[in-house]
């Protein structure tokens, strides 16, 4: 029994201490527009026109500004919809924090 008591209190005292001696891991990072914009060139302006100097795309998508525009538009929602990417979109896969980003950088063209 003692080891096992010695181990719990070993643990209730010291882990705390060691756990804020390590820097605190932020969760989440914050969306970064300006590398969503990279990203949009890369993988999204094949179809879709993604910044105001572009002119040409595929018929039949949005331009990221009309898709902004939209009433229902919501950053969050659209992020969460590129980890899904779209049956006509090829196969992509971003990362939560990409779609996060392309999502940032679609919100910024309201
Ligand atoms: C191969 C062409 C293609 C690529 C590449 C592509 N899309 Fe699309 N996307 C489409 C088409 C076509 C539609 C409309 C049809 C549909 O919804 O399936 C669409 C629809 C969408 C929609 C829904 C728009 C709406 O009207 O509600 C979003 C958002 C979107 N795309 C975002 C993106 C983003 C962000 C990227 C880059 C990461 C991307 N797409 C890359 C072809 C593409």
């Amino acid at each position: 029994m003692k080891p096992f008591l010695l181990y719990g209190a070993l643990s209730l005292g010291l882990l705390p201490q060691l756990a804020l001696a390590q820097e605190p891991e932020p969760k989440m990072s914050r969306p970064d527009p300006a590398k969503g914009a990279q990203l949009a060139q890369r993988w999204c302006a094949a179809c879709h026109i993604v910044s105001k100097d572009q002119t040409r795309a595929t018929d039949g998508t949005r331009s990221f500004a009309a898709i902004a525009q939209g009433a229902d538009f919501n950053v969050e929602k659209l992020a969460f919809f590129l980890l899904d990417p779209h049956p006509v979109m090829p196969n992509m896969t971003l990362s939560r924090d990409e779609a996060r980003d392309i999502a940032a950088y679609i919100g910024r063209q309201k």
